[in-house]
């Protein structure tokens, strides 16, 4: 489970299995995917502020940390430990790329959200309702996608020393974050 789900000022451990780690962040990543679509489903009848802000936080503060975890340390581990095969590259730079369209799919998903917490109707709500559908299936898409190869992968080519690394860094990268309500 993410950091931010502990508690105000937590300080983070090191995680065992940083391995294990991801895996549950992608289980997390399910679960956000469900409830932002329940949450924009319900959006006319009962808004809810609170729940704005609990996605709100995931999609700019845990999901950017996840993304950082797997472009600035799992991929590259990979790509060193892959002994530069020639698939496994191509499979990691789609899954960036995919990083980066996730990146504008959010955008504008973000900015309703603030609206919604501060209280505000959204501006334009069917199209933040196609806007979170398009994102929750690339997301499900990439996390299968992530789970069946990277992950397995990681599993069978990291080295005790890489894991190592891959933990500590994961854990500095939570450091700050510190809030406590999703
Ligand atoms: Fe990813
Ligand atoms: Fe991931």
């Amino acid at each position: 489970m993410a950091a931010s789900s502990k508690g105000k000022d937590f300080d983070m451990e090191t995680p065992r299995d940083p391995i294990a780690f991801i895996l549950d962040e992608h289980d997390r990543q399910f679960e956000i995917c469900d409830r932002l679509e329940d949450f924009v489903g319900a959006l006319e009848s009962e808004p809810s502020g609170q729940e704005a802000q609990s996605l709100l936080a995931f999609l700019t503060e845990d999901l950017p940390v996840h993304i950082d975890d797997e472009e600035q340390d799992l991929f590259p581990m990979l790509a060193s430990r892959g002994y530069n095969d020639q698939n496994l590259n191509i499979i990691l730079e789609q899954l960036a790329a995919e990083h980066e369209l996730d990146r504008g799919l959010v955008e504008p998903i973000v900015e309703e959200l603030r609206r919604i917490a501060e209280g505000r109707v959204p501006s334009d709500l069917r199209r933040l309702c196609m806007e979170v559908r398009a994102f929750t299936e690339a997301m499900r898409r990439h996390i299968n996608w992530e789970n069946r190869v990277v992950v397995s992968l990681a599993r069978a080519i990291l080295s005790e020393e890489d894991r190592t690394r891959l933990a500590r860094r994961i854990a500095e990268r939570r450091q700050h974050l510190t809030r406590g309500d999703t």
